[in-house]
């Protein structure tokens, strides 16, 4: 197990930005919307939508979380050898963000100061993050000149208004800095991969909004996830990270699970479809049969529509079951908490999850987290990484906080920003980078504002 050694590399600390203004999801947007706020609240599972202000963009906010991280790990920007960005909110065709966020930075720590840094833009919709973790981690452990690498993930999710994507919208950006025998997760390197081309949901050049089928969608997740699990699984076994006796399972192996984040039901879901999956075979599968009886068997059926509504129903049972309710408390909820009151981050989302695990949970060393990633498209990545002895040296970061001091806006001011029309900022920017005008070429000039 890579700990506490020069051999191995991970996620040394983050920091989590996210925008300042919020739209409850249970009042005036439920009543416009006629949509019953329990379905928001318990259905969807997102009390609060984070909106961002009319000087904020996905590059101001990377930008925050990069100063943010910077400050609290007390880095300079000669130590920092590249960030990658993953993002699916550019703001250019062809520059990349991490210039726009060099340049902010570069406001703060002087002119040409990231001049030796790299960087270069992730897409792969929510799982560009995490592609972009990958490729740095190798980076990483090849370089010797003791530079750090730092992923940032930035996005604005957003739908049409009135669409039924609209209320799992939000904003927000999480940077990880990647090292070297890193404080709090050292990556196991064992990546299981799946990727199948879809329509589930995309943005065609030109669409300030995504187009989404959004049943398909959550079908796509499910698909990719279990078989990116099956491809981790198999290589965690080969390369004897993972050793199960008889009768033992993979997610016996796993402390922690932490799956992308569209909205926290879809993780219950994908929880459920997982340790489902992985207990069969297990003895976990008789504990779970006394429990709910035996599953349904397609063979066992001669018309397909029963064999659905029984698969159905047997799968909304399972949900229930104490066995999986069980699992899913110690191991997945706690990772939802932050998205409760954000809404979907796009490609942070799953980082977001791991600061709600750390802000609102102790994690111990030696424990094994198991991160799995989705992007629409659509690809899955499952990986694990584990709990570093100086974990618990690492500062926490108040999110919660900072969640509760942010301002609530109204319906119309949350309408306007949506569409691009509120001309002045709700909230005058202070201590954090703006976006000051787009000039006639298209190129975006920023500052910071004391
Ligand atoms: P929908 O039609 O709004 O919701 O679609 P629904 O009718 O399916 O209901 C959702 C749940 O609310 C159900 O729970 C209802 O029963 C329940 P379940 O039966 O499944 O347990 N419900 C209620 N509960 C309490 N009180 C009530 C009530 N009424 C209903 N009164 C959907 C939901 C997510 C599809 C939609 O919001 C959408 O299209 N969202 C955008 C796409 C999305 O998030 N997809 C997720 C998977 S794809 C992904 O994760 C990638 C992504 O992040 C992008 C990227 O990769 O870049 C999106």
């Amino acid at each position: 197990m890579p700990a506490g050694n020069d051999r191995a590399v991970g996620i040394d600390d983050l920091s989590v930005y996210v925008p300042r203004l919020f739209l409850p999801l249970a009042g005036e947007f439920s009543t416009n919307r006629g949509i019953d706020p329990g379905k928001l609240i318990k259905g969807i599972g997102i009390e609060r939508m984070a909106v961002p202000d009319a000087h904020e963009d996905a590059a101001t906010m990377a930008a925050m979380s990069l100063l943010d991280l910077m400050r609290r790990a007390r880095l300079r920007p000669e130590g920092i050898g590249k960030i990658y960005v993953g993002t699916e909110s550019a703001l250019d065709e062809a520059k990349a963000m991490g210039t726009y966020v060099i340049g902010m930075l570069e406001k703060i720590y002087g002119k040409g100061s990231f001049q030796e840094c790299s960087t270069v833009e992730f897409k792969a919709a929510c799982i560009g993050t995490t592609f972009a973790l990958e490729s740095l981690s190798y980076w990483v452990a090849l370089e010797e000149e003791g530079k750090v690498g730092i992923v940032i993930a930035s996005d604005v999710a957003r739908y049409p208004l009135r669409s039924s994507g609209e209320y799992t919208q939000g904003a927000g950006s999480v940077a990880l800095l990647v090292k070297k025998n890193p404080r709090l997760l050292a990556l196991e390197q064992i990546y299981g991969s799946f990727t199948r081309d879809e329509n589930d949901f995309f943005r065609p050049v030109g669409c300030t909004t995504a187009i989404v089928n959004g049943k398909h969608s959550n079908q796509c997740y499910l698909d990719a996830m279990q078989g990116a699990f099956d491809s981790f699984a198999a290589k965690a076994v080969r390369k004897g990270a993972i050793t199960p006796d008889a009768g033992e399972c993979i997610t016996d192996f796993i402390d922690h699970l932490l799956f992308h984040i569209p909205y926290p039901r879809m993780v219950e879901y994908a929880s459920a479809a997982i340790f489902r999956h992985d207990w069969r075979q297990s003895r976990n599968c008789s504990e779970i049969e006394q429990e709910l009886g035996r599953e349904p068997n397609a063979r066992e059926y001669e018309d397909l529509g029963k064999y659905q509504a029984a698969e159905a129903d047997y799968a909304r049972r399972f949900a229930k079951s104490k066995h999986f309710l069980q699992a899913f408390v110690a191991k997945v909820r706690n990772t939802a908490t932050f998205s409760r009151q954000i809404g979907n981050i796009y490609t942070g989302s799953i980082y977001l999850g791991l600061a709600s695990l750390l802000e609102t949970e102790k994690i111990h060393a030696g424990e094994r987290l198991c991160f799995g990633a989705y992007g629409s498209g659509c690809s899955a990545l499952v990986f694990s990484a584990i709990v570093q002895q100086q974990a618990g040296s690492v500062p926490l970061r108040g999110l919660v906080k900072r969640l509760q001091e942010r301002r609530q806006i109204s319906l119309q001011d949350y309408e306007k920003l949506h569409e691009g029309k509120m001309e002045k900022s709700v909230v005058m920017p202070c201590k954090e980078f703006a976006l000051a005008r787009i000039d006639h070429q298209g190129y975006r000039h920023y500052e910071y504002v004391e």
